[in-house]
């Protein structure tokens, strides 16, 4: 019998991932699958897989021996016979209640309580503005996890994420692997400037306390991905993709093959990234993400750059639009905090509102 699960801990199934066939070993058959039992989110029924919209899903509604083979290739979700989602030999690590909780570091976890506390729990404009979706810590932590595992993602790494919103990603993986570097760009200049709001809570409470919180290894920079030539210094290059317009996809596309950087992670699948967006990229694998916010879930995708090997971090290229981060984390930590904490002085004194005579 199939359990439910809740929205939370859906990523935190290892049935969330398959990979291409160059992990072919962990992707079982269809007749294998079929003696797991996993625990299901929301899906009541075959009928409720069958009609979303994932052609993934869909793929597999009608099984015959040639789509069987085809799914094997690239999946590991299929449907059993009674309706019940089955998935890969990874999930032969369940539990008899079928989960396995994703664990975090204290650090990971302490960093999510300090941005709670100052720009509330959702994506977006803090409380009061608009939300947008986000990985859930949890889900977080299981890209984390496939990165190390599958893209040599360590503390010597360094990170960028395209569109940082509020920051999440960077600050989790500044504590876990504890990148060298963990720099966000975004676009919205509210949404920066609360990112930089939680960047200052966090500074101001790693440098208060005896924590084992990492710091000064956290940037964010107001602009427009666009505007990039390369993502020189970065390795990894995460972003949260689902709404970018196809023009901004291509131009990231041009921005990404002209760089060093052998990883990416996008929301978006081979199919778009390698055939319509030209991404010069072979895929790895993917997973699929609760989130945050939306309430939607989302499938991510790792990818490895054509011929691009993990380079040492040379200071030397480093695209002009990350050269004032860069530069700031670099230095000793004092900088950063001077510039982070000169940086809410002008955005509080902006926001002040002032009384006008009339
Ligand atoms: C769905 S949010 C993801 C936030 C964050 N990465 C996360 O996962 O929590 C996507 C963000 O990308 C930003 N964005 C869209 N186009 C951009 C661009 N050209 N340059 C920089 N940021 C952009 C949006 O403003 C939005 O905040």
């Amino acid at each position: 019998m199939a359990r439910k699960q809740t929205k939370a801990n859906k990523c935190n199934s290892p049935s969330s991932i398959s990979h291409n066939t160059s992990n072919a070993s962990t992707v079982k058959s269809l007749d294998e699958i079929k003696s797991f039992e996993v625990e299901i989110t929301e899906l009541k029924s075959s009928k409720d897989i069958l009609r979303t919209p994932s052609t993934q899903f869909a793929a597999l509604s009608t099984i015959t021996p040639e789509k069987n083979r085809k799914a094997n290739r690239r999946l590991d979700i299929g449907i059993d016979p009674e309706g019940n989602l089955a998935t890969t030999k990874e999930t032969q690590s369940l539990t008899s209640f079928g989960l396995e909780r994703i664990q975090c570091s204290a650090s990971v976890k302490s960093i999510y309580k300090i941005i709670r506390k100052c720009t509330g729990s959702l994506g977006g404009n803090g409380n009061f503005g608009a939300i947008y979706g986000e990985a859930t810590m949890g889900c977080m932590q299981r890209v984390v996890n496939l990165l190390k595992e599958h893209c040599e993602f360590d503390s010597s790494c360094s990170f960028i994420d395209v569109g940082s919103g509020l920051g999440k990603p960077n600050f989790h993986v500044a504590q876990d692997p504890g990148v060298r570097i963990s720099l966000g760009v975004e676009l919205e200049k509210i949404r920066h400037d609360l990112a930089l709001h939680n960047l200052r809570h966090v500074l101001r409470y790693t440098r208060s306390s005896n924590s084992s919180i990492k710091h000064g290894n956290v940037f964010f920079q107001h602009g427009d991905i666009t505007e990039a030539r390369t993502f020189n210094p970065f390795t990894h290059v995460y972003m949260f993709d689902v709404g970018f317009p196809p023009p901004v996809l291509h131009q990231i596309a041009t921005i990404f093959n002209s760089s060093q950087a052998p990883y990416l992670i996008s929301y978006h699948s081979p199919k778009l990234m390698i055939e319509k967006y030209r991404f010069d990229v072979d895929f790895i694998a993917q997973f699929s993400t609760a989130l945050h916010g939306s309430g939607e879930s989302h499938t991510g995708y790792l990818y490895r750059h054509k011929g691009k090997d993990l380079p040492s971090f040379d200071h030397s290229k480093v695209d002009p639009i990350f050269q004032t981060g860069v530069s700031l984390l670099r230095e000793e930590s004092e900088k950063l905090v001077q510039y982070v904490e000169q940086a809410n002085v002008a955005l509080l004194s902006q926001s002040r509102v002032t009384r006008s005579r009339s």
